[in-house]
């Protein structure tokens, strides 16, 4: 895995949007797996700018949604699906018949969960998979004690990410849902680039055990250091914690420009 330890979220942001600029300038029809949270928004941000000002074009990138809650209508202004058309479809001028989600709102859960995993297959799998962190460890909607090698699959949230989540919820807890679909940490590990940020001192514990930890249901993003090419990119606050930050620094100020992520 690689550690790339950047100044601030704007810096993060900047990186990533020109790695999946790169992406796009070298396959125009990839398929970006994108998060919702606060973590990605200067990504997206960085993303728009880029195609307003040409250098990047998207006209044929598709867009795959991560995790969605479960018994909130798409058209609720908190649903994953509605997030994602407001802050990565719309800035980037990219049209819903090029966006894959899975249906929180369908009466058979499970069913909605494993035609989404058919429907990535089909689709040729996610070229790029953008994460962010919870405090718990979780990606995706993936909880701690999650199967290393889940499928799409219906979750239940911990309080901890329901106490986190409130503040898209007026910052009443009793509006976020319980129960989610979520990639399987699985259905993730099979997109072939995986690129995690995360910033803020509040996740500097999870960064610490997913990076330098065991490899360990208890954290979920643990599971990327069994990735061939997974990419952690954290602010100074979030790498707090990495005992090797040093090594991280260094390592990345002598790689060639070339690599990219
Ligand atoms: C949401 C998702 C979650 C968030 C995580 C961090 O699609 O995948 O794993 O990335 O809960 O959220 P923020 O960025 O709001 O701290």
């Amino acid at each position: 895995m690689e550690v790339v330890i950047v100044a601030d979220a704007k810096a993060g942001g900047e990186l990533i949007a020109e790695t999946m600029a790169q992406l796009l300038r070298r396959k125009p029809d990839a398929l970006l797996g994108v998060a919702t949270g606060s973590t990605p928004l200067p990504i997206y941000q960085a993303l728009a700018a880029k195609v307003r000002n040409g250098a990047v074009d998207v006209s044929r990138a598709r867009i795959a949604q991560l995790d969605e809650y479960v018994g909130l209508p798409a058209d609720h202004p908190e649903s994953y699906h509605s997030v994602l058309r407001r802050e990565v479809l719309e800035p980037l001028g990219i049209g819903m018949d090029a966006f894959l989600g899975p249906d929180g709102a369908a009466e058979d859960v499970q069913g909605a969960c494993e035609a989404y995993d058919r429907e990535l297959a089909e689709a040729g799998g996610v070229d790029l998979q953008l994460l962010g962190i919870g405090t718990d460890g979780h990606i995706g909607f993936n909880e701690p004690c999650s199967s290393l090698v889940s499928r799409t699959r219906i979750k239940t949230l911990t309080e901890q990410t329901r106490a986190d989540n409130a503040r898209f919820f007026d910052g009443d807890v009793d509006q976020v849902p319980h129960h989610v679909i979520t990639q399987g940490i699985g259905t993730i590990l099979e997109a072939r680039h995986l690129v995690l940020l995360a910033t803020g001192e509040n996740k500097a514990d999870a960064i610490a055990a997913t990076v330098e930890g065991p490899v360990a249901a208890v954290c979920p993003a643990s599971a990327l250091q069994l990735h061939p090419h997974a990419t952690v990119v954290v602010d100074e606050a979030a790498a707090s914690k990495l005992k090797f930050a040093d090594y991280f620094r260094r390592t990345y100020a002598s790689k060639p420009e070339w690599q990219g992520l």
